[in-house]
């Protein structure tokens, strides 16, 4: 059974691209967006192409000489009152959420709130873009360094958090005074257009956010468009690796400013000294958020020979509780996966270590009874660095574990990836602790906590994990360039 789209406000349910201020059809086709529990189509949008992304860049490049010069107590008062329009439209959006994505509703609607909290937080951050009065070397002379917007933002979305991802975005763009083009991911543009509603009715002008839709097949027509002009002074980008290092490379020839948050492979540790029950607890809270669809989600297990054994069990008997259905059933914790194409990965990787020596303690199958793309969250022990899931994100609900033995021999594996963006270790011995998380190669660390992300900590990776920071000061820094401004005989 689908999830109802009884909106309380339905004309939060939109169809169109966003260009200009006006909501417009576009010149193509239509992609249809469907609902990941069923396959059911729930509605279409525009499947835009080149055209279109050039009409946004040209009303957002309009827009933005105005828009920079907006005072920022009148722009963070714009961003704050669509916090406002966003937490009051809490169940509309959370339903939205839920049925295109496919999240229990819970999780629906606690999106929302986690979105608007990095809306507020950058509506508050706008009047403190302070910049710096540098004491100057020599008399009669002054010296400043501003912070200015970067100019125009090129955002590119994606499905796992609809409304969080475009909040962590958009808001510290609009607070620093740039304006956008949004390009959502395919699977999930109902909750971008329905933000975006919410931000014009909050007294964003016209031409400041723009958006567009489109399919797969057609979002490099998009966005080389954003890409090869000039005119885009900034790509912000989640998602995969190689379409990062894509964006990187084509952004070089006019050197555009990029953040990019990009794959993982996050180790989760449980040393011998650890709170075991705190360690399941922290595990199911990284793990098992939005299905293990997360990039900040444990991906590799390792757990010290002493502990593992009463870390397995009890792992496997919270896991054997989950309850996994459609997000129109409230009690569902686990929803179906965005699509096919991941639940066919997330089944080659469990396969895969099954051929290679790991055993399924729980789980380790597709639910085709439930529908097209559940996958049953999955325990497996004896996996090991040669092993699909252990290289590649899963990106799903399986939980590989592998025991070790010391510290040493641990952060040896736990670093030994191309990626870096969060790691989490469990341990009641203080020394240890900052020792590991010195050592560990990771944007984001979580000791003794599973669930580490907040407004005002700065979110982002190091290595093949990519590059720029979300959330906190750095994450409005990325949206400024740093003005030198030097006056002399002042004498
Ligand atoms: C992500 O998976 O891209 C974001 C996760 C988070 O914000 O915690």
């Amino acid at each position: 059974m689908s999830l109802t789209l009884t909106l309380t406000r339905p004309d939060l349910l939109r169809n169109a691209n966003f260009i200009n201020g006006l909501w417009s059809p576009g010149a193509g086709g239509l992609l249809d967006v469907t609902d990941p529990a069923t396959g059911a189509v729930i509605t279409s949008v525009p499947d835009s192409g080149a055209a279109e992304a050039l009409a946004a860049l040209d009303a957002a490049h309009a827009a933005f000489p105005v828009w920079r010069k907006v005072p920022a107590k009148q722009r963070a008062a714009i961003i704050k009152r669509w916090n406002d329009l966003v937490l009051a439209h809490q169940d509309d959006l959370g339903k939205l959420i839920s049925r295109e994505q496919g999240k229990p509703l819970a999780e629906g609607k606690g999106e929302v709130t986690y979105a608007a909290s990095y809306i507020e937080w950058f509506g508050e951050e706008a009047t403190r873009m302070n910049g710096d009065v540098i004491p100057a070397p020599v008399p009669g002379r002054r010296m400043f360094a501003l912070k200015e917007a970067v100019g125009v933002v090129a955002a590119i979305t994606p499905w796992n958090f609809p409304a969080a991802m475009i909040a962590r975005k958009i808001a510290p763009a609009l607070a620093a005074g740039c304006t956008v083009v949004c390009k959502p991911a395919e699977d999930t543009p109902l909750t971008s257009l329905a933000l975006v509603f919410l931000a014009h009715e909050a007294g964003v002008p016209p031409g400041v956010l723009n958006i567009v839709t489109a399919s797969r097949d057609n979002t490099p027509a998009v966005v080389d468009v954003w890409l090869d002009d000039p005119r885009v002074r900034k790509i912000t980008f989640t998602g995969s690796t190689p379409v990062g290092k894509h964006l990187a490379r084509r952004s070089a020839d006019t050197l555009k400013k990029l953040s990019l948050e990009l794959g993982g492979n996050a180790p989760f540790i449980v040393f011998d000294d650890a709170d075991v029950d705190a360690a399941v607890d922290g595990f199911m809270a990284a793990k098992f958020r939005n299905g293990g669809q997360t990039c900040v989600s444990p991906n590799r297990v390792f757990v010290h020979r002493n502990v593992f054994d009463a870390f397995a069990t009890k792992l496997t008997g919270r896991v054997a509780a989950l309850k996994v259905g459609p997000a129109s059933d409230l009690a569902s914790q686990i929803g179906p996966m965005i699509n096919d194409r991941a639940v066919e990965k997330i089944e080659r990787h469990v396969n895969d270590a099954v051929v290679h020596g790991a055993r399924v303690l729980i789980g380790g199958k597709r639910l085709a009874e439930l529908g097209p793309n559940y996958y049953a969250p999955t325990v497996l022990t004896g996996a090991d660095a040669t092993m699909a899931c252990a290289c590649e994100e899963t990106f799903g609900p399986v939980a590989p574990l592998t025991v070790f033995d010391d510290e040493a021999e641990v952060i040896t594996a736990a670093n030994g990836t191309p990626y870096g963006l969060a790691a989490y270790f469990f341990s009641s011995d203080l020394r240890r602790i900052w020792r590991v998380a010195e050592a560990l190669e990771s944007g984001l660390v979580g000791i003794n906590e599973g669930a580490l992300a907040a407004e005002a900590a700065p979110f982002g990776g190091v290595k093949q994990s990519g590059y720029g920071r979300e959330g906190s000061v750095h994450g409005l820094d990325d949206y400024m360039v740093v003005k030198y401004v030097c006056q002399g005989n002042l004498l």
